[in-house]
């Protein structure tokens, strides 16, 4: 095997010839943890340190964000950097790594709370990580057990950090293009749904109608009590079949929504107060804040309020013994700078196992007993319908977990005052 801590102390060709194996493997791994977990093990490995800080620029914010945290970073939540601090600003402008220990003067630019976290993970040097010519993340060294980084150390270092930059860019796009694409079969698996729905509906509702109508008849002629219950009970499972082919049928023929103007804030205030009752029977609290007031919207009142109901109600499902709901309204602005609403939908309940994540708004996928699995997919319809976007985050299996349903919705259905 290739020892790369011998690279360093004799530099030859066998050295530059695996850094160039190395790089070129790189670039071919196109999941984006798998490239992070590689990258990072080599980093390790080669400048022979315990702990690794890849920053990676996201495009949305502009934030650099760690992007391979640890369970002892946690507590440390202001480690991430911003395009306006000092430390961005200079590697944007020099290209180069920063020495710590050569580069005093910088040091002493840089804010207080930057040379915090440099001293505080022992940092001697920082990689920024370039691509064409902007900055697209940087990378945190230190410390080294056998002392300062050689010379040729950082440059090598620096050929190989320039080959991953690029790779995560690839991995990145790689991931979105996954992204569209899999929302993209989701909205034609819903239409095909609709379609054969369609097709079976009238077939089913018409023997539906009268069986509904025949047990209400049956009903009013009965003077037995328990039996008329049993009959409620009967019209009810009637009711529920009924709503769901409306449910499948909406896939086929999406409603139109019947936009008007309206308070995002007081739709969902109206909605918490028909949901209120169940929540405080399963303990739920639901924290309900908002940056954004008032929030007008151009939307359908009857639609979003399914959607909201949808969402609240299986989060309230997913904490059996209690816990709370955090909803909160905020402005985003987009890549696009184009400015969006952002609902999340926050809960600490029992999450969503990863294999499941990416089948929640699947029809009739469903974990529950009486569940129709309905309920996502409807939303994802409406949201779409409202030129919108409705994702899920979540953590199941280890605490504390939870899941984040979040909402967007564009700018221009949003109305100023
Ligand atoms: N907040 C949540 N926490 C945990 N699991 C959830 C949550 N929201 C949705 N799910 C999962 O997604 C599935 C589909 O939800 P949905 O389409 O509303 O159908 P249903 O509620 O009828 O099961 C649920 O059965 C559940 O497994
Ligand atoms: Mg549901």
């Amino acid at each position: 095997m290739f020892k790369w801590s011998k690279l360093f102390k004799k530099p030859d060709d066998s050295y530059r010839q695996a850094l160039t194996e190395f790089s070129r493997s790189l670039t071919l791994i196109v999941d984006f943890d798998q490239l992070l977990e590689n990258l990072e093990g080599k980093l390790r490995e080669i400048a022979d340190i315990p702990r690794v800080y890849i920053f990676l620029k996201d495009p949305e914010t502009n934030r650099f964000d760690l992007a391979n945290p640890h369970d002892d970073d946690q507590s440390d939540t202001r480690f991430n950097f911003s395009a306006d601090d000092r430390l961005i600003q200079w590697l944007t402008v020099n290209e180069m790594p920063l020495v710590v220990e050569n580069y005093s003067g910088v040091i002493s630019f840089l804010s207080e709370r930057e040379r915090e976290l440099i001293i505080k993970h022992q940092t001697q040097i920082i990689i920024p990580l370039i691509v064409m010519n902007h900055l697209s993340g940087m990378v945190f060294l230190g410390p080294k057990s056998t002392g300062p980084f050689a010379k040729g150390e950082i440059e090598l270092l620096v050929t190989l950090l320039g080959q991953s930059a690029l790779a995560f860019e690839n991995a990145l796009l790689y991931r979105e293009q996954k992204q569209r694409l899999r929302k993209m079969f989701r909205s034609d698996r819903l239409a095909t749904i609709g379609q054969i729905a369609a097709g079976a509906a009238h077939e089913i509702r018409n023997p539906l109608t009268s069986i509904r109508s025949t047990i209400q008849y049956l009903k009013k002629k009965d003077p037995d009590n328990e039996r008329r219950e049993m009959m409620d009970e009967l019209i009810s499972e009637v009711d529920r079949i009924d709503e769901i082919i409306k449910g499948l049928l909406s896939f086929s023929k999406p409603i139109k929504p019947q936009k008007e103007r309206l308070d995002l804030t007081d739709l969902i205030c109206k909605t918490l107060k028909l949901t209120g009752s169940t929540a405080r029977n399963n303990k739920v609290k639901i924290d309900f804040t908002t940056s954004v007031t008032p929030c007008f919207l151009n939307a359908d009142p009857q639609q979003l309020r399914q959607v909201f109901m949808n969402i609240i109600l299986n989060s309230v499902q997913a904490m059996p013994s209690g816990g709370t709901l955090s909803i909160h309204i905020e402005s985003i602005t987009g890549q696009d700078r184009n400015e969006w609403v952002r609902i999340d939908f926050t809960d600490n309940g029992m999450g969503i196992p990863e294999t499941q994540l990416e089948k929640i708004f699947d029809p009739f996928f469903t974990t529950k007993n009486d569940g129709t699995g309905l309920g996502l997919s409807i939303s994802y319809g409406i949201i779409r319908q409202h030129n919108g976007d409705i994702e899920v985050q979540s953590i199941s299996g280890k605490a504390p977990s939870g899941t984040s349903i979040i909402i967007t919705l564009p700018a221009n259905e949003r109305i100023s005052q």
